[in-house]
């Protein structure tokens, strides 16, 4: 089938459908997503923290995420691609944000969108004119809202945002703009269900969300996290629906016992000689 686009992923919303999003990090992981007729597959900057085994997402570089985008990519199926902006590559200047973003849409055609962290409105001025910049010159943008995880550090950690009266209205001001300025979507994190339900009755463009409740118009998980790909407990927004690392070491550990007690490789698994030269090398 030939790819979503985002008309076709604004229909869904319009009909009230909601919208599938999941990460991938590499071909093998978008081909999972692509056979599971995934809406949206996100080459997200959390890759750094699964793929890559950092412990945040902001020491990820541009090569990095080219890199790792040019292999999800490779994956054929109907989802759209979405990237995002490493933290760094927007913020510094105009002129680094228009270069940097024409670089992740030059690493292969199939992207469809970036999505670039903004802070609030209010403050993070700089972040909301490169979001209008890139939308003025046709290159499709989600904004991530709410907890944005490049500013962790600025926010004092993972935490749940939009907890005063205050909070909300300022994220909603965010919202708007970001409507205002062009972006086609919006993701928002980490926020109570309600204030989902708030803002998704105050904008007009689908919000796909994570952690942020059931009134949004659609969900997104980070993939090794809806499938139980690495040890340890998720947060509570996440939902397993596989335990692929338990599953992975058992077999590993099952190969690496064949292999110790000699039963792998089996006949089935080795090449045979041809009769006439054995009978010439054993003589
Ligand atoms: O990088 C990422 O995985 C994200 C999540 C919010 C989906 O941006
Ligand atoms: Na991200």
């Amino acid at each position: 089938p030939p790819a979503l686009t985002i008309p076709d992923l604004l229909r869904k919303y319009q009909q009230h459908v909601p919208i599938t999003m999941i990460t991938a990090h590499d071909y093998i992981t978008a081909k999972w997503a692509q056979d599971a007729n995934i809406d949206i597959i996100l080459i997200g900057d959390s890759l750094n923290m699964t793929a890559l085994g950092q412990s945040s997402t902001t020491s990820l570089t541009m090569s990095q995420m080219q890199h790792h985008l040019k292999s999800v990519t490779n994956s054929e199926g109907s989802s759209l691609f979405i990237c995002d902006m490493p933290q760094g590559s927007y913020e510094v200047s105009m002129r680094d944000a228009l270069d940097n973003a024409y670089k992740l849409i030059k690493s292969s055609p199939k992207v469809a969108s970036l999505k670039l962290e903004c802070g609030p409105v209010e403050k993070d001025v700089h972040s909301h004119k490169v979001v209008e910049a890139l939308c003025s010159r046709g290159i499709p943008i989600m904004g991530h809202i709410g907890l944005t995880p490049q500013r962790a550090h600025a926010m004092g950690g993972f935490k749940v945002q939009s907890n005063t009266e205050k909070d909300a209205y300022q994220l909603l001001d965010t919202a708007k703009n970001l409507e205002k300025v062009g972006c086609w979507s919006l993701l928002l994190e980490c926020v109570p269900e309600r204030i989902g339900e708030w803002l998704s009755n105050q904008v007009s463009i689908p919000i796909i969300g994570i952690g942020a409740g059931r009134a949004v118009d659609g969900q997104v998980l980070v993939v090794s996290d809806a499938l139980g790909m690495l040890p340890g407990d998720p947060p509570k927004f996440v939902q397993r629906y596989a335990q692929v690392g338990d599953l992975a070491t058992r077999a590993l550990k099952e190969y690496a016992e064949d292999v110790r007690t000699r039963s792998f490789p089996q006949d089935q698994n080795v090449f045979k000689i041809k009769k006439d030269v054995w009978n010439a090398l054993k003589n």
